[in-house]
């Protein structure tokens, strides 16, 4: 038997509700494959600041420190919204990806055939999409000094936030995003603002000095106005994109809606070494928390890629990935994937039906 140690950081909204069917799920999964999962919950977001006035403890930090791999499901909501941005749940997350040195964020969006009718774009357009976004997540304009509301000499405010990568930073997540694509279809499209941003010309130079390394890739840069535009327009064009921290925020949102639905996008956070945090793209949903209409599929998939990334466990992985194929295939659907004559379900509804179909193999 695998001995896992296994923080759950269920966070805020609909944080609890989507986490409580991925542990049902990876505790079917352990009986299966002889694994076994010692859980830890953990306070983050809004919930350890009611809880303790910070939205990262550092019990929590130790916590997943000390574990095998972190799942995450989702932090904020309306109540945290007007707290200064150090003290925010979304501070807790950016500590967090900060304190385990999470400088990698694998964010795959691939449109399942069960799911192309949910997509708001075209048959056509989306079928056969699957894209994986490399995100850097620990450097740029969420890190980047100066930072904050400043007064000026007139007494005005200015606030301040400053996109700043070195070239070390930018050559680890290139090698990641190298990797990524040498092990897809072989294309890697790096994204910027090369043709504003100075920070985005170190970036293009150093990309393209590192594809000497990679002759098997295939390079090609976009600015991210044009790839945001391109994303909507003809998916099918991209295999792996690389870009930085809030490009990436945005461009993976606008790929998931590619799938269909948000709440169907899991990721995986990874680090030199270390435990990983898996989580959703999407976040803590507030207007639909508490009502049980959450997809847990997202909070289910990252457990998957947990499994994939985190713990080298790639069968139980693809057990989990069939699983979530085969309720879909049978009509399964949540509220933001639901399409005419499919069956609608609540959260806890679809992740009996996942459990169902995990014990009857
Ligand atoms: P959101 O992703 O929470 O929600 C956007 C929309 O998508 C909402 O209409 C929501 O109902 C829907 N949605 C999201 N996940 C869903 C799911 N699993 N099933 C069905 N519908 C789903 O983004 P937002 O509303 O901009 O942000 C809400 C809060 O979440 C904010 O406090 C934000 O900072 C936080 N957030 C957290 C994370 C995270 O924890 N990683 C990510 C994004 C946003
Ligand atoms: C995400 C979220 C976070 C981000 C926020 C909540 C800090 O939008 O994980 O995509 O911007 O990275
Ligand atoms: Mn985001």
């Amino acid at each position: 038997t695998q001995n896992y140690r296994i923080t759950l950081l269920p966070g805020d909204g609909i944080g609890p509700e989507i986490m409580a069917v991925a542990v049902d799920v990876l505790k079917i999964i352990g009986q299966q494959f002889d694994l076994q999962f010692e859980f830890q919950e953990a306070l983050i977001g809004g919930a350890a600041i009611d809880a303790t006035g910070e939205p990262l403890p550092s019990t929590t930090l130790d916590t997943c420190r000390q574990s095998d791999a972190v799942l995450l499901a989702a932090i904020g909501g309306y109540k945290w919204d007007s707290l200064p941005s150090n003290i925010r749940p979304e501070a807790g997350l950016l500590g967090l990806r900060a304190g385990l040195g999470l400088f990698a964020n694998l964010r795959p969006a691939q449109i399942l055939p069960q799911l192309i009718d949910a997509s708001t774009l075209k048959r056509e357009v989306v079928e056969g999409v699957d894209i994986m976004v490399v995100r850097e997540l620990t450097g740029g304009i969420y890190f980047g000094k100066p930072k904050g509301i400043f007064t000026t000499d007139t007494g005005e405010k200015r606030g301040v936030n400053t996109m700043v990568y070195t070239e070390s930073e930018i050559e680890r997540i290139g090698r990641v995003a190298f990797e990524t694509a040498r092990k897809r279809k072989g294309k890697l499209c790096s994204v910027d603002k090369a043709n504003v941003l100075e920070v985005s010309q170190l970036w293009r130079d150093r990309i393209t000095k590192l594809s000497q390394e990679y002759p098997d890739v295939e390079l090609s840069h976009l600015y991210v106005d044009n790839a945001a535009m391109q994303l909507v327009r003809a998916p099918k064009q991209f295999d792996t994109i690389v870009t930085g921290n809030l490009f990436g925020d945005i461009l993976s949102d606008a790929a998931a809606m590619l799938t269909g639905s948000i709440g169907m996008l899991p990721s995986a956070s990874l680090g030199a070494s270390g435990p990983g945090v898996f989580e959703p793209v999407h976040g803590s949903a507030p207007d639909i928390a508490g009502q049980d209409k959450a997809n847990p599929l997202a909070q289910v998939l990252s457990a998957a890629m947990m499994l994939r990334y985190g713990l080298d466990q790639p069968k139980a992985a693809d057990r989990i990935e069939q699983a979530v194929f085969q309720v879909l295939e049978q009509g399964d659907r949540t509220g933001d994937i639901m399409s005419l004559g499919k069956n609608l379900l609540g959260c806890r509804a679809m992740g009996d039906a996942l459990i169902k179909v995990l014990e009857e193999k």
